[in-house]
Parts: C-alpha cells; sequence; structure tokens
C-alpha cells in the first residue's frame, strides 16, 4: 500500500510503468480514477500500463472516438474518455451511472464533465508535463 497523496516526478515511459505497478496495489473492485491532465501528458499511457498489470495482454487505444473502451482483464477494465462529449446528458445516455456501479476498475479520462455522477470517494491521478520525457504524477483521494 502507498501512503496518498503521493506526488512522483517520473523522467522516462518506465518510471511511470513502475509508478503504475505500485498504485495497482492500491485499488479493488468498484474503484473509480480520474485522470487529469492536458493533452499527451501520459493519461492513456498509463491506462495502457495498469491494464496489462490487471491482466489484460491485448490492446489498449484512446477511447477518444469510441467514449469507451472495455478490456477484459482480471477484472473487467472500462476505459472512458469524455475529451469529445459536450455535457453531463451526453454522459448519462451512455449509462455511466449504472456502468460505475458494477464491478470493475473505472478510468475516466477528461472527468471535468462527470464528476457530479462520480462515488463519494474516487482516487485522482494529475499529469503535469514537465519536460519531454518528464511528468509531475499526483495521486489522490477525492472525497
Ligand atoms: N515520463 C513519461 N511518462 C508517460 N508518458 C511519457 C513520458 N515521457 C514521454 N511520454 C509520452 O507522452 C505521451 C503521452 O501520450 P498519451 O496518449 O498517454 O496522453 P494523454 O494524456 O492520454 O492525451 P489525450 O488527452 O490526448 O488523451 C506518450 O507518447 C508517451 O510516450
Ligand atoms: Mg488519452
Amino acid at each position: 500500500m502507498i501512503e496518498l497523496p503521493v506526488e512522483y516526478i517520473s523522467k522516462s515511459e518506465e518510471e511511470t510503468a513502475s509508478i503504475a505497478d505500485n498504485f495497482s496495489k492500491e485499488i479493488e473492485s468498484g474503484s473509480l480514477i480520474a485522470l487529469v491532465g492536458e493533452l499527451g501528458s501520459g493519461k492513456t499511457f498509463f491506462v495502457k500500463k495498469l491494464a496489462k498489470i490487471l491482466g489484460f495482454d491485448g490492446y489498449v487505444s484512446s477511447p477518444t472516438f469510441t467514449i469507451l473502451n472495455i478490456y477484459e482483464g482480471e477484472l473487467p477494465i472500462f476505459h472512458f474518455d469524455f475529451y469529445r462529449l459536450k455535457d453531463q446528458v451526453d454522459i448519462e445516455n451512455i449509462g455511466f451511472y449504472d456502468l460505475i456501479r458494477e464491478d470493475g476498475i473505472f478510468l475516466v479520462e477528461w472527468p471535468e464533465k462527470a464528476r457530479s455522477l462520480f462515488p463519494e470517494w474516487y482516487y485522482q491521478i494529475t499529469f503535469d508535463i514537465l519536460g519531454k520525457d518528464t511528468r509531475n504524477i499526483k495521486i489522490e483521494i477525492i472525497k
């Protein structure tokens, strides 16, 4: 287990992969993880690593156009990207509120528009670009 909140400076993809590895030990069925950060900051990269650690050995792609990808790991992994959704009504229409009450791990890129539908607590990981290969990565619990 890791003490939260925690903040890392990652200087490479490999370092981010090991942060994902540490974080994977925290989560359990029903965990929701909001992934915050500008374009190209590493949200999808983090999901790729986490999905692999959680037992999915297929291809993880960005759900920018599909809104939701589902991967079969040890638990189902729901990978949302709300970048292109206009408002909360769209998010309700995809059944988000009911989905996050199922068994699984829920990863949400661009969570801002969906926050009012989130559970009473969830993880949030914030990625800041410090340089080409350098990221500040903060992991906290939001209540
Ligand atoms: N230290 C690092 N940790 C993670 N990714 C890194 C790091 N250094 C460079 N990168 C690169 O940053 C890019 C992050 O792209 P990614 O698609 O994950 O961004 P994103 O936050 O999901 O963007 P979007 O908002 O467009 O979905 C990848 O090309 C990755 O290789
Ligand atoms: Mg992405």
